[in-house]
């Protein structure tokens, strides 16, 4: 029987990343996961402070002063954004991967605008910051994008609209943006990963609770994978996936390529 063989794109080993959202939840989780698998460095970016600030004293005892760097920094203000991608590159002079998996969930009308500007907006401000660094064609050396969307990106449903229309968002635009054309000009590859319900902070039913006083996210989500499996399934899809596929990270299982499924979906959808 003939061997399986899958193609490895990027080892972990040496190499500098940017993670948003890093401070806690799984973006704390893939932190600690790429520092464990020996990278060069690791930047996140998060708004909250202590927990940013704890994350990185944990990290820099365990690794070393150069390894990890909390950078306060709110992803929706483009200035701050610049600033934090500048202050990774003026040290460590080059970028091979970014994370882009900060967000917020909220039913609170008045943060409607903040969700979208965080969810989708800063991340294809991001996205086009490390493409510009990143891109063969700007003169960087390639590298790596990972959008973090949901499973409420493949599901029509009534809750949450503008969070899952965010999460939509960042599939179709990662898609495009990870797209054969674009990848053999900039050798950056953009890839989506969908996750399933995972046991973070943001399902916290205090983020939900003028959702639906009935029935609560918290009861309509059952099952909800380890931020552990999340994480090694990032992991994977940062070594193995493909520019423009996208990946689903669901129920504990190993991350499965999703993009022949979607592919098949829009061809039918473009039918039109
Ligand atoms: N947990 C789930 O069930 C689930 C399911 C599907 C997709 N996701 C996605 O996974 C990713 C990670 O979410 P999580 O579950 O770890 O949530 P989380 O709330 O635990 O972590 C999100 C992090 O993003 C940070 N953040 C929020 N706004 C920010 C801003 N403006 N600037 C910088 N940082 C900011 C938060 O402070 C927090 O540390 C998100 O993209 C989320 O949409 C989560």
């Amino acid at each position: 029987m003939a061997a399986s063989y899958v193609k490895r794109w990027l080892s972990v080993e040496d190499k500098v990343f940017l993670v948003t959202g890093g401070a806690a939840g799984v973006g704390a989780g893939i932190v600690r996961a790429l520092l464990h698998e020996n990278a060069r460095h690791v930047a996140f970016l998060d708004i909250a402070d202590r927990e940013g600030s704890a994350l990185e004293s944990e990290l820099i005892t365990k690794y070393g002063a150069l390894k990890a760097k909390f950078i306060k920094c709110d992803i929706s203000d483009d200035g701050q954004l610049a600033a934090a991608y500048r202050q990774v590159l003026d040290k460590y002079r080059r970028l091979d991967g970014v994370i882009n998996n900060a967000a917020v969930l909220t039913v609170d009308e008045r943060n409607i605008k903040r969700m979208v500007d965080v969810n989708f907006t800063a991340t294809v401000s991001s996205t086009m910051k490390a493409l510009e660094i990143m891109g063969v064609h700007k003169g960087g050396g390639g590298g790596t994008i990972i959008n973090i969307s949901s499973l409420l990106a493949l599901n029509l449903g009534s809750h949450l609209p503008v969070y899952a229309a965010t999460k939509t968002a960042v599939l179709q635009f990662s898609i495009a943006m990870g797209a054969e054309e674009a990848y053999s000009e900039s050798k950056v590859r953009v890839i989506t990963v969908c996750l399933g319900p995972t046991d973070t902070a943001i399902l916290n039913r205090s983020n939900l609770d003028n959702f639906d006083k009935d029935q609560p996210i918290a009861s309509r989500v059952d099952v909800r994978q380890k931020v552990e499996s999340a994480v090694s399934g990032i992991l994977k899809v940062l070594e193995e996936g493909k520019s423009g596929s996208t990946w689903i990270v669901k129920n504990d299982q190993i991350a499965y390529d999703y993009t022949e499924t979607l592919n098949k979906a829009f061809s039918v959808l473009s039918d039109t």
